[in-house]
């Protein structure tokens, strides 16, 4: 049985003073800000990546920790697990796209994919859970995206969309799982974001004007518009929410 935070200021319930938080692929792009979000509600915040070159020093950038991280690799997630103390706060956040048509995609680029976006997500959820789980609390935050919930277009990804469907499915079946042992699963799902992710597609006039047309807003999210979500989601704020998925897509998926 979980309990209710009390808090005299509804804002107390954001901050996250006294917590750490291991945000997975926050070298760039939403990642990055989503563990720079998080520091600044107040966590010590690790940042885990497979890219040490730019991990390092977006690191040192926000006063953050850098562990050299590939979640692919099941024993390394291992050892990161047991070499922390501690853990309150796990954001998912690493993830890679390719965009091949289906009749044409390798396996190795099918693999790729559903390694680095289920499997890997899924080794992080088990081990960092687990500790989770015996301390009786923890927060864990998946970046899905909106392609979990429609099929993108013109680009073909069928791949990843079917990892980012996986990814909420996930959240759901962990937050039944855990949810009277303390830990609360989540997801937020941006739609189309400008980080190096998409350069690709705002470099395709085709690409890019379909992006523009089909999103109500008119516009990509900066990164930074996603971690809010994030902060929410791993906060005492959402205290009683789980196994949800938090939308962040600028209207994208109500057409
Ligand atoms: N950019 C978008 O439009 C968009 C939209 C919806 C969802 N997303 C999701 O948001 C997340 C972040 O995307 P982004 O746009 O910031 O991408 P990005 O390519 O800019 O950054 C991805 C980060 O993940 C790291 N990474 C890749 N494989 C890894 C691995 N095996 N282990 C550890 N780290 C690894 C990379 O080094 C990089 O730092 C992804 O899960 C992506 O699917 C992105």
């Amino acid at each position: 049985m979980t309990t209710a935070p009390e808090s005299s200021n509804i804002l107390d319930l954001f901050k996250l003073g006294g917590k750490t938080a291991l945000v997975t692929g926050a070298a760039q792009g939403i990642g990055f800000e989503i563990a720079r979000a998080l520091g600044e509600a107040g966590a010590s915040v690790i940042i885990a990546d497979m890219n040490p070159a730019v991990g390092e020093a977006a690191a040192r950038s926000i006063g953050a920790t850098f562990e050299p991280l590939d979640v692919t690799d099941a024993d390394a997630v291992r050892a990161l697990a047991a070499k922390l103390d501690a853990l309150d706060i796990l954001v998912n956040n690493a993830g890679i796209v390719r965009n091949v048509p289906s009749e044409d995609i390798s396996d190795q680029d099918w693999n790729v994919v559903m390694s680095v976006n289920v499997t890997g997500l899924f080794w992080c959820c088990r081990e960092f859970g687990r500790k989770m789980l015996a301390a009786g609390r923890g927060s864990i935050v998946s970046t899905a995206s909106m392609s979990g919930l429609i099929s993108n277009h013109p680009q073909p990804q069928s791949g990843y969309n079917a990892s980012k469907a996986a990814v909420i499915q996930l959240t759901r079946s962990l937050a039944g799982e855990w949810a009277a042992r303390g830990v609360r699963v989540n997801s937020v799902a941006p739609g189309y974001t400008a980080t190096p992710m998409t350069i690709l597609g705002l470099e395709t006039p085709e690409w890019k004007e379909t992006w523009l047309k089909e999103t109500p807003m008119g516009r990509l999210a900066q990164p930074r518009e996603i971690a809010p979500a994030v902060v929410y989601l791993a906060s005492d704020a959402s205290s009683f929410v789980t196994g949800h998925t938090l939308v962040v897509d600028g209207g994208y998926t109500v057409w």
